[in-house]
């Protein structure tokens, strides 16, 4: 089984992720990692020299390659789930979970994060808003679990490990 983790750019899917594989002793793999070691480049490279639509081209193959496998807990990029066919990959093996905090806590993260992210750059906070409120539907959608606790990380993972069926 694979425990999968999307939602909105800084919604914590990478550090729950990590908290998750430590209690489940699953393998994490943050598929934005996985992307930069298979293309070696890092992912604002990938935008700026072949564009989002191949970058989105290789996003789904990671969720076929991801998917596929077994015992981890993949934590997805923000847009891997917008796309239903990225979404029946990755559920092939696993769960789907939506992290699914407050809005002010995302922007937050986003503001203190040093991460990269190519499609908020110099957005200002009503048009990061309007992104997330033009994609959060597709994540409920495409998602099994939503997660709506606003919680310290520890918390948020054992929620999602009971859940699963794994405590
Ligand atoms: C993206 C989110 C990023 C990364 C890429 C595109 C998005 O991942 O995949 O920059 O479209 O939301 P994080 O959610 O880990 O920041």
């Amino acid at each position: 089984m694979n425990i999968v983790l999307c939602g909105f750019m800084g919604s914590g899917k990478t550090t729950i992720g990590r908290v998750l594989a430590r209690y489940s002793g699953y393998e994490f793999v943050d598929m934005d990692n996985y992307i930069e070691e298979h293309q070696e480049m890092k992912i604002p490279d990938i935008f700026e020299r072949y564009g989002e639509p191949e970058f989105r081209r290789i996003e789904t193959q990671a969720c076929r390659d991801l998917g596929a496998g077994d015992g981890r807990v993949i934590a997805t990029g923000g847009g891997a789930l917008l796309k239903e066919e990225n979404a029946d990959a990755l559920r092939k093996n696993g769960t789907i979970f939506f992290l699914d905090p407050p809005f002010d806590a995302i922007l937050s993260r986003l503001r203190a994060s040093k991460v990269p992210r190519p499609v908020i750059m110099g957005k200002t906070d009503a048009e990061i808003r309007a992104i997330y409120d033009a994609r959060i539907g597709a994540y409920a959608r495409n998602s099994d679990v939503r997660m709506t606790l606003s919680a310290p990380p520890q918390e948020f993972a054992l929620a999602i490990l009971h859940r699963a069926g794994l405590r």
